[in-house]
């Protein structure tokens, strides 16, 4: 198929309210409430929060414009997007990145919709209260079988709405879905937040304290604002070759970026503030990284009177969210198998699938079976983690700049963003993107392949 039939078996956003649904729904999912809180927690609460909003609003900003206008000018996904601008090592290079980090988060990423998927049956066999002991977790991780076992079911349910193709009625539940889970999880915050003890989360969470603020705050925060917002991994590519020439490209980017922080900032006051109740603040607590989600939310709700009703609706939409956001990545990778090998879309789906299946069993059993590798140091799912988010994205980000300052210029960036708006960023979009955003990427990218040599910075 090529991309003008995949366009158009696949149609066009609807408008304005579509796109929006549809970049939200990819952007909002497992990076809000799962990595946000625990990424806060371990790197210094109020200075990290601080770094990212700052990176969100300006280098954020600056890759979604640049995304969306090349998916829009090309109406092609990422490899065939960079190959239109010529054909160098480089720009292939930055076809292939982009389109390869999604293939390669999408295992671990159901890896850990399969813990949610876990969670949610527990909640409904009513095991609220076991599941606030300590250790619950742990021995749920450490058994090969029951984390195989939920991992497989997310990713064939993810698998068969892509097989499916019911995007349409993706858009339609999320609008409901999404500002459900805002609403629930700012309930869930307000009793998070009045728990005995909790105040002292709230101030390390919201008050920048520049003590705590090691260089690693800002690669970290960098790699969750790539992650979150879903860039530097084609996939805004991807959408925006779906966009109509009408819609707003600036504003949909302020809305994306508002809602998806908006979510990050709410998981943060539900879990961190939690902590502080449950743990004291002990650093040891703070510092418990992927676990944090699944050790404190069960707490927080076993003290609820409703807590297993909670539990339920909760995990429901986080699933949802986490689900959303698999399925973007997987139409990605899907999308390019089809593009570049020529491959049918159920062809496509089912190799993918069965990768993920492959892929996703090592990130799954490095925490039992497994548990004896360890790369660079890492459990295979952070190194995983590590891998796209600290080294392959600021790599993808460096070379969309280089695209988009030396092939395509910034004239007809800004020609693509005014087609439908005045671009009232443009000064801030073209300062960050020639100027600041490169340099500073590279010195990112540079210290996070120093961390992994082992380096300390
Ligand atoms: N942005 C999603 C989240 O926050 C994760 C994701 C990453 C989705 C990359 C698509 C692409 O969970």
């Amino acid at each position: 198929m090529n991309s003008t039939e995949k366009k158009l078996s696949r149609g066009t956003f609807s408008g304005h309210l579509g796109y929006v649904l549809a970049a939200a729904g990819s952007a909002v999912g497992l990076g809000n409430i799962w990595r946000f809180p625990y990424l806060a927690a371990r790197y210094g609460g109020g200075i990290f929060l601080l770094v990212y909003v700052l990176l969100a609003v300006t280098f954020g900003y600056a890759m979604i414009i640049s995304e969306t206008s090349i998916g829009r000018m090309t109406s092609k996904s990422p490899v065939g997007a960079f190959s239109q601008f010529g054909k160098s090592g480089l720009l292939k290079t930055g076809g292939w990145i982009n389109a390869i980090i999604p293939m390669l988060i999408v295992p671990y990423y159901s890896v850990i919709g399969g813990w949610v998927c876990k969670y949610l049956f527990e909640y409904i066999k009513g095991s609220t209260q076991a599941m606030a002991q300590d250790g619950f977790f742990g021995s749920f991780i450490g058994n090969p079988f029951s984390t195989e076992l939920f991992f497989v079911i997310f990713a064939l349910a993810m698998s068969a709405v892509i097989l499916a193709g019911v995007n349409n009625g993706i858009e339609k539940v999320s609008k409901v879905m999404m500002p459900l889970l805002a609403v629930l999880a700012l309930v869930v915050a307000c009793f998070s937040v009045t728990r005995n003890g909790a105040l002292a989360g709230v101030k390390y969470f919201f008050i920048p304290n520049f003590s705590n603020f090691s260089w690693m705050t800002v690669v970290a925060a960098l790699g969750q604002m790539f992650y979150s917002l879903s860039i530097a991994m084609g996939i805004l590519i991807t959408y925006g070759s779906y966009m109509k020439k009408s819609v707003d490209i600036e504003k949909t980017t302020v809305q994306v970026i508002g809602f998806d922080s908006l979510v990050a900032v709410l998981a943060g006051l539900m879990i961190i503030p939690a902590v502080f109740a449950f743990s004291g603040g002990d650093p040891k607590a703070l510092n418990a990284g992927p676990s944090l989600m699944f050790v404190t939310i069960p707490k927080v709700f076993a003290q609820m009177h409703a807590g297993r009703i909670v539990g339920i609706l909760f995990f429901v939409l986080v699933l949802f969210a986490a689900l959303t956001s698999a399925i973007s990545l997987m139409e990605c990778a899907v999308s390019t198998l089809c593009d570049v090998l020529k491959w049918k879309r159920g062809f496509a789906c089912i190799v993918m699938t069965l990768f993920i299946f492959a892929l996703g069993s090592l990130s799954s059993l490095g925490f039992s079976s497994l548990s004896f590798v360890k790369i660079f140091g890492m459990d295979i799912l952070d190194f995983f983690d590590f891998l796209t988010n600290s080294i392959m994205m600021p790599l993808a980000a460096l070379l969309i700049f280089y695209l988009v300052v030396r092939r395509i210029g910034l004239a007809k960036i800004a020609e693509e963003v005014e087609g439908s708006s005045s671009f009232k960023m443009k000064k801030l979009y073209n300062f960050v993107i020639k100027f600041v955003a490169p340099v500073f990427i590279a010195v990112i990218l540079a210290s996070s392949i120093a961390s992994l040599l082992g380096f300390k910075i």
